[in-house]
């Protein structure tokens, strides 16, 4: 099965920061796969723009080389790729002063989709929408796209999104997660949402609890720096884990609809209970044959943890008493991303007590293997009486689908083409930021206050012990990694 390809309206997209990491790994790359797809129309226009002084010759040597480190050879291929190159043009500018911009604002059409990809550090976002208004480059209509961090407390974000509101109105303003570009997430809601079957189970009447996890093998090098300034909780908790909390947890939208989603997402935010100390577990990775937490951030008394694990209670008429367990770790065991409904047992047992009593469960995986099992509960076959046990019913993309269809986009290809159709579903309204910023600051503002150290943990394990007491003590435990 191949999927349905739609190309998306002419645009003229400029990238800001086109030179930089972020750009070079997936923007750049992310938009030569949808050319490649044919979602992109011929007259397509990409604009990178930077400090560097170069020519677009040279910035096009760039975005070729970016293009062969970091997609496989079987996704590109010569013919294209100039094609590709062909759509690109380069514009130095100074975000901070008057160089580049005049330039840029002859590079622009008036009649197509227009973009601006804000990949700078948010200390630039202020300077860029006034630049884009002052030299009279950004169209009432145009869509501007930014990236985490988006803050690092309610009151930074709110300043930021006060910077971005004195230029642009909120539908113009695309806030990316790209967790919200994954293929699973979305079928996330296709699950619950287009079948009969899940979601009149979908409270705490039948769900017993919900875990969520993401876990990474890698470390935090070469990211040290900023990452250790944020912590999992910063970095991972606040934006991506919490966005598949409100997707699991929020109630049906009427409509897949930008607002009608945002709306749900929010309420389910406003609705998480405070989370007592005792309830989180935090992380520091040790030495293995890899360099520790510190010496990768090379900061040996830092207190920011690189793995968190914590019990929430949504304070709603559907969640009343279900728990959710978030866990995310840096440097564990295996990179896998999952989230897992275990439905509460059956209320009663027909059988003997020796056949055992089992719980439903649904995973619906992320990464890696994206797809979807349910474990339901059959008798063991054979003679001997009647013994259950749980089998799955599972649901490989890949398998189901073939292998076109499980060769789904990148989470920032999907993404940027929904900025070019004007799509906001997927991206975070400024006030679902706020309000997960406002949740996650008192805690943060706790450890603080305490100045704990987190607990160590090996390298290629599950976390600190401690985490899989925080289950144990509720008499569950964690899914395997
Ligand atoms: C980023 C975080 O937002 O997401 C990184 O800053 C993390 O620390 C990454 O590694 C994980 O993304 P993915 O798509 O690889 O799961």
């Amino acid at each position: 099965m191949v999927s349905r390809v739609i190309p998306v309206e002419p645009f003229d997209l400029v990238i800001f920061g086109a030179t930089g990491d972020l750009a070079r790994r997936k923007i750049l790359p992310g938009l030569y796969r949808r050319f490649c797809d044919g979602q992109m129309p011929p007259d397509a226009s990409i604009i990178g723009a930077a400090r560097t002084e170069q020519d677009s010759a040279a910035f096009v040597a760039q975005v070729v080389e970016a293009i062969e480190t970091f997609l496989p050879a079987t996704k590109r291929d010569q013919d294209s790729l100039a094609a590709f190159c062909a759509r690109l043009r380069y514009v130095a500018v100074d975000a901070m002063g008057e160089g580049g911009w005049a330039e840029l604002a002859q590079m622009m059409r008036p009649d197509v989709v227009q973009a601006f990809y804000f990949s700078v550090a948010p200390s630039l976002f202020g300077a860029l929408a006034e630049r884009l208004h002052h030299f009279n480059i950004a169209r009432q209509d145009a869509r501007i796209v930014v990236e985490k961090p988006f803050g690092r407390d309610r009151e930074t974000a709110r300043a930021l999104n006060a910077t971005l509101a004195a230029h642009f109105n909120e539908t113009q303003i695309y806030r990316i997660d790209h967790y919200l570009g994954k293929e699973t997430v979305q079928n996330l809601m296709a699950v619950r949402f287009g079948n009969t079957l899940f979601e009149p189970l979908w409270n705490a009447q039948y769900v017993d609890h919900v875990q969520i996890t993401v876990a990474e093998e890698v470390g935090v090098g070469g990211r040290g720096a900023y990452y250790d300034k944020s912590g999992a909780m910063r970095d991972m908790v606040q934006n991506h884990l919490m966005q598949l909390l409100c997707l699991t947890a929020m109630e049906p939208p009427a409509r897949f609809e930008p607002d009608a989603v945002r709306d749900e997402k929010l309420k389910v935010i406003r609705a998480l209970e405070p989370v007592a100390q005792k309830q989180i577990v935090r992380g520091q990775y040790q030495a293995g044959v890899k360099p520790s937490y510190l010496d990768d951030v090379e900061n040996p008394a830092s207190r920011t943890e690189s793995f968190i694990a914590m019990k929430l209670q949504i304070a709603n008429w559907r969640w009343n008493g279900t728990p959710f367990y978030l866990r995310t770790g840096k440097r564990m065991k295996a990179r896998k991303s999952e989230i897992v409904i275990h439905f509460k047992t059956p209320p009663h047992s027909i059988f003997d007590a020796d056949a055992g009593r089992r719980a439903n469960v649904l995973s619906i995986r992320l990464q890696p293997d994206e797809g979807i099992d349910l474990r339901v509960t059959i008798k063991e076959p054979g003679p001997g009486g009647m013994r259950l046990i749980d089998v799955p019913l599972d649901m490989s993309f890949a398998e189901a689908l073939g292998p076109e269809a499980a060769d789904v986009p990148d989470a920032y290809e999907r993404l940027i083409m929904d900025v070019i159709r004007g799509n906001q579903t997927l991206f975070m309204r400024g006030d679902e930021v706020e309000a997960a910023w406002g949740w996650t600051d008192p805690i943060i503002a706790a450890w603080e206050a305490q100045g704990t150290r987190p607990l160590p943990y090996a390298p290629g394990s599950t976390g600190p012990e401690e985490a899989a007491i925080l289950m144990h003590q509720d008499g569950r435990r964690w899914q395997d990694i």
